[in-house]
């Protein structure tokens, strides 16, 4: 057996994904929801990603945890339940449960489902004294927690990677609140933040010379022709990102090459040559003004974490 059961499943099914890519491309701007960039070949596609030469973040945060592993740990505490939002490989989690000896439970949460399970099996042979728990949930929206074998002291949950950077700053003050709710008022938040920088590294590592990213962005289109029978030609399509000074965020675009309509469902949506569509945005922060976003959600920061490089940091963050 390679896979392990689910304690939960509230994956989108193929009517939700379906509606949500309809409403989004409305918009206008048009835009696609970027939870649904990671289906099994996305998220292989963004494992491939966090090895990239320039895409710093992944190496960064690993670097954070292995150096303050230990302080890190001290944080959370003896006894507590490890709740990962957005979880993939979970690789960055190892290097904290490592160092976790005395954690009760692991409960990582997903929305690519045969991704999780594969992850978790992984994970109950490598940890067999934890309860590994998963959850395939888009969670940004609500969704049950798993009942635990033994109570933990603290429930801690983590965000990593800047996927907090994902989001418009509204939804993102949103999704920090429902962090601080599920951790609950003796419970805290581990979150992963990318900083501000110059544009040129932030562009790369959006943009790699490899394409590894642009494949990534595209097979969300993909995943349309795949899942709700849409007809993207894929010849017809390539991808591009900036860095918005100003409002310090990466915006990922995809671009018709041509004039061209593309049936979705029953829909059909139509695309000038040139037109674009915004399929993610990566905000970047200074610790000031991530720490105004956490308070903006009712919550303080208690300890930062950054690299050598102060390229990325962690917060770890408390109802205020
Ligand atoms: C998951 N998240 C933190 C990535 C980022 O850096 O914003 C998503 C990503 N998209 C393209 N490259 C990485």
């Amino acid at each position: 057996m390679d896979r392990v059961d689910l304690v939960g499943d509230f994956g989108p099914e193929n009517e939700e994904f379906l509606s949500d890519v309809c409403a989004a491309l409305k918009e206008s701007p048009r835009r696609l929801p970027s939870q649904y960039l990671y289906d099994e070949r996305g998220s292989e596609l963004f494992d491939e990603i966090c090895e990239l030469d320039e895409y710093y973040l992944t190496r960064a945060e690993l670097e954070i945890l292995r150096r303050a592993g230990e302080e890190i740990c001290a944080t959370l505490g003896p006894a507590c339940a490890l709740i990962e939002f957005g979880s993939g490989s979970s690789l960055k989690t190892r290097v904290l449960l490592d160092r976790l000896h005395d954690a009760v439970a692991y409960v990582p949460v997903d929305i690519s489902r045969d991704h999780l399970q594969t992850t978790a099996r992984s994970l109950v042979e490598r940890y067999p004294d934890l309860e590994i728990l998963p959850v395939c949930a888009d969670y940004t929206r609500a969704f049950d927690l798993p009942d635990w074998a033994i109570s933990p002291r603290r429930c801690v949950t983590y965000f990593s990677g800047s996927t907090i950077g994902n989001m418009n700053l509204k939804d993102s003050i949103d999704m920090l609140r429902q962090l601080g709710q599920v951790s609950g008022d003796e419970g805290g938040i581990l979150v992963g933040v990318d900083l501000h920088k110059d544009s040129e590294t932030l562009v790369a590592a959006y943009d790699d010379r490899r394409g590894v990213t642009a494949a990534f962005e595209l097979n969300l289109l993909e995943r349309m022709n795949r899942e709700l029978g849409a007809d993207f030609d894929m010849r017809a399509w390539s991808y591009e990102a900036e860095y918005d000074t100003e409002r310090q965020r990466i915006e990922m675009y995809v671009r018709s090459a041509v004039n061209q309509c593309v049936e979705i469902g029953s829909k059909q949506f139509c695309f000038e040559a040139g037109e674009r569509i915004l399929t993610e945005v990566s905000q970047k922060f200074t610790l000031a003004s991530f720490s105004a976003l956490s308070e903006a959600a009712g919550l303080q920061v208690s300890k930062v974490w950054t690299d050598t490089a102060d390229q990325f940091s962690l917060h770890y963050l408390e109802p205020a």
